[in-house]
C-alpha cells in the first residue's frame, strides 16, 4: 500500500507520489524505534514518520523506503538508527526552560547539598536527556552563583543523551548570541564570548559537568546516588510502560529526599508514584527509606 499524500503537496512533500511507504515499512521503523529507543511511534505519527525520513533517504541517495528500512535493519545500520531517531525527535531546548524548576533548586535543594559538599560529602546531578546543553549548563550557573567553589568540592553534574551528534554540540557548548536572552543577567559572568555573534561557556561551569552518551532504555553504566535529576521533555516519546519503568529506575537512583525534575507534559505515574511526593509543578521528592540506596557512583564509560 503507497502512503497517503497530505492534502498541502509542496516542497520537500512534492516527491512523496514517486516514493513508496508501504505498511510493512512502518513497522519496520516503528519496531526499530521502539526496540532502541522506547519511541512510541504509533500510527498517528505516521505523517511525520514519512516526512523527516524522507530527508533521510535523500541525505543516503535511496530509492525507496524498502532500501532504508534494509540499512537500518541490517548489521551496518547503528549509525543510521542514530540519526532516524535524531530526525524523528525534537532536540529543543533553551537555558533555563521551565524556570520554575530553577526556583525549586536554589530555595530548596541547593542549600543543603552545597552544605553537604562544603563538609566534604558527594553531590551529584544529573541531566538525563540534555540535548544541545543548555539544560546542565543552566545547573551549572545555578550551583555556581551559591557556591563557586564547587569545582573543588565533590560536586559534579552529570549530562547524558542518547544522540551522539548533539552531545558534541553540548561538549562544545558555543551558541548563537540570541540564545542567551534565557540566561539571567547576573549569570553572564559564567559565560565568554566566542567570536561574532556567538558566545560560549566559562571554565568554572565546564569543569562541573561530565558529559556521556546514555541511552535511557538500555542498561545505565551509573549506580548514584543522584540527589538531583532533571529528565524533561523526553519520557514523552516513550510509551507508557517505558515511562513508568523509568520512573522507578530514576527513584532506585536518588537518595532518600532527592528531587526529580520532569517536562512539563510528563507525569510520574504507575508503580514509582509510591516512590515519590509531588513538590511543585512536575517535580517530585522521593521518599525517604524507600527504594535501593546506592552506594557508589562512577561515570558513564565514554
Ligand atoms: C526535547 S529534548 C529535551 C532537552 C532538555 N532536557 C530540555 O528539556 O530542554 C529531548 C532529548 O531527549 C533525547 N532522547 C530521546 N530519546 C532518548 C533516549 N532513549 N535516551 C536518552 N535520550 C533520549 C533526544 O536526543 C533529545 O536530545
Amino acid at each position: 500500500m503507497s502512503f497517503p499524500l497530505p492534502s498541502t503537496p509542496q516542497g520537500d512533500d512534492r516527491m512523496q507520489d514517486r516514493i513508496k511507504f508501504s505498511d510493512a515499512d512502518f513497522k519496520v521503523i516503528a519496531d526499530l524505534a521502539m526496540r532502541d529507543f522506547g519511541l512510541n511511534l504509533t500510527s498517528a505519527k505516521r505523517d511525520l514518520v514519512y516526512s523527516r525520513l524522507l530527508k533521510r533517504l535523500r541525505v543516503l541517495g535511496l530509492e525507496d523506503f524498502r532500501e532504508y528500512c534494509a540499512l537500518i535493519s541490517g548489521p551496518n545500520g547503528t549509525d543510521e538508527r542514530n540519526a532516524m531517531l535524531s530526525a524523528l525527535t525534537t532536540n529543543v531546548t533553551h537555558f533555563f526552560r521551565e524556570e520554575h524548576h530553577f526556583k525549586l533548586l536554589r530555595e530548596v535543594a541547593l542549600p543543603g547539598l552545597i552544605k553537604t559538599a562544603k563538609e566534604g560529602g558527594r553531590v551529584r546531578i544529573w541531566s538525563a536527556g540534555c540535548s544541545a546543553g543548555p539544560e546542565p549548563y543552566s545547573l551549572a550557573f545555578t550551583v555556581l552563583s551559591m557556591f563557586p567553589e564547587a569545582a573543588r568540592s565533590n560536586f559534579r553534574i552529570l549530562a547524558t543523551d542518547v544522540d551522539p551528534e548533539i552531545l558534541k554540540k553540548a561538549e562544545a557548548g558555543i551558541y548563537p548570541e540570541d540564545e542567551r536572552k534565557g540566561i539571567p543577567e547576573a549569570f553572564n559572568r559564567f559565560t565568554e564570548s566566542a567570536g561574532p555573534g556567538k558566545f560560549t561557556i566559562g571554565r568554572a561551569a565546564r569543569e562541573l559537568i561530565t558529559f556521556g552518551r546514555l541511552n535511557l532504555i538500555e542498561d545505565w553504566p551509573i549506580s548514584g546516588p543522584f540527589q538531583v535529576i532533571f529528565c524533561r521533555n523526553v519520557a514523552i516519546y516513550f510509551d507508557k510502560p517505558t515511562q513508568s519503568r523509568l520512573w522507578a529506575r530514576f527513584g532506585d537512583l536518588l537518595s532518600p529526599g532527592g528531587h526529580l525534575c520532569i517536562g512539563h507534559s510528563e507525569r510520574v505515574l504507575g508503580p514509582a508514584e509510591q516512590m515519590f511526593k509531588a513538590v511543585g509543578i512536575t517535580a517530585y521528592q522521593r521518599h525517604p527509606g524507600i527504594g535501593r540506596g546506592a552506594p557508589s557512583f562512577e561515570e558513564p564509560k565514554k
